[in-house]
């Protein structure tokens, strides 16, 4: 297929965010063939980004450099997507939004590129990146599913300080820097009491804690997350009938999203059968026997990783331990192997047409 030159103008609405200067960071890493690149921020700060050994301001978003952009990465947030997203793409942009604001919005295709690339449509410019934490499962769930049919999940994960973004880690540092002092000063060996100072970008403490809300919980008592990870799950398998069942709890973690899960399969699926497919799955890491990841040895790396494969209560339930850097295969990282895809594909530039 040829291939046109490396002439995109390429810009990114949230660059200097957690998921954003990531995305910058692996856009120069994986070469990708942007001629110019374009930051944008909120604009309450005059932040820069560095870009092949130049620092690049980030002002406020400018609607018309955006729109003279072949390919724009929202990384910002929903009411920023809403804004910006259909307007560009009605205009000929390719719009790769990683908020949830667009996730399930039957005419936009939300993507992973080992599961379902074949979404993705020359005619439909804006592009959904799915929730970090149910990413690294429906890469090491798909081959599974494909075989065996997963009816039903069970999942309880355990999510980084990162999935809440910039904030909600500067929180989670000074707590730590408060525990940290407190814990010096208890030289007679008994376990202090940690109050710290009071949360504002997470609903309780994360220093020293773990608690059961990502998100704010609807009528029935889910969270937000919870309720995305199960209807993102059936979107992307496109397997609408699928049962979910999730508990998202929050970690003090820097990064990197772990989950347990147990898949119950349509047909039965040995342990060793399971272990074949998951050693060829696309972008999947699995572990050697017995072994497992965790969230300190996955982050920065690229695959989804997964570990602890074995029999659940019958032999069509499995259970899987599954990691994966929320901020690369949860977000950045997607959405560049989305442009990668639109590009090897020919089709990122204005003019492409089928
Ligand atoms: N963190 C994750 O693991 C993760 C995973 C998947 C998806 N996501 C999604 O990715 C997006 C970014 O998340 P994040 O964790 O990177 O958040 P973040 O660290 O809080 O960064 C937010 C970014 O958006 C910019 N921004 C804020 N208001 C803006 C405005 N009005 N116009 C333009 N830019 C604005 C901020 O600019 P300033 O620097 O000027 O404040 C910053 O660059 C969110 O939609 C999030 O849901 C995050």
């Amino acid at each position: 297929m040829a291939r046109p030159k490396a002439a995109l103008r390429v810009a990114v609405v949230g660059a200097t965010g957690m998921v954003g200067r990531e995305l910058v960071a692996l856009l120069e890493r994986r070469r990708f063939p942007a001629a110019e690149l374009r930051p944008f921020s909120s604009g309450r700060a005059r932040f820069s980004v560095r870009f092949k050994g130049r620092s690049i301001p980030a002002p406020a978003v400018d609607f018309r450099a955006l729109a003279a952009c072949d390919l724009v990465f929202l990384v910002s947030s929903e009411t920023v997507a809403r804004r910006l997203a259909p307007s560009l793409a009605r205009r000929g942009v390719w719009v790769i939004d990683d908020s949830s604001e667009f996730r399930l919005d039957p005419k936009v295709p939300l993507v992973i590129p080992e599961v379902n690339a074949a979404a993705l449509d020359i005619h439909k410019r804006l592009i959904a990146g799915p929730n970090c934490t149910m990413t690294g499962l429906a890469v090491a769930g798909w081959p599974l599913h494909k075989v065996a049919r997963i009816r039903e999940l069970r999942i309880a994960s355990y999510q980084a300080v990162s999935g809440a973004g910039r904030s909600a880690l500067g929180e989670f540092f000074a707590q730590t820097r408060v525990l940290a002092r407190r814990l010096d000063f208890a030289p007679d060996g008994r376990a202090p009491l940690f109050p710290v100072p009071h949360p504002r970008a997470l609903p309780r403490a994360i220093a020293g804690n773990v608690f059961p809300q990502v998100g704010s919980f609807d009528a029935a008592g889910y969270s937000g997350e919870e309720n995305k990870v199960a209807s993102e799950l059936r979107k992307v398998w496109g397997a609408p009938g699928l049962r979910v069942s999730v508990t998202a709890v929050r970690v003090p973690v820097v990064r990197g999203h772990a989950l347990a899960v147990w898949l119950g399969f349509a047909r039965p699926l040995s342990p060793a059968r399971a272990r074949r497919l998951l050693e060829r799955a696309p972008g999947l890491e699995l572990s050697q026997e017995g072994g497992y990841p965790t969230p300190l040895d996955t982050a920065g790396r690229v695959p989804v990783r997964a570990g602890r494969l074995r029999a659940g209560v019958d032999s069509k339930e499995l259970a899987l331990w599954v990691v994966s850097d929320n901020l690369l295969k949860g977000a950045a990282l997607n959405s560049v192997q989305i442009a990668e895809f639109l590009w090897r594909r020919a089709w990122l530039r204005r003019d492409a047409t089928s």
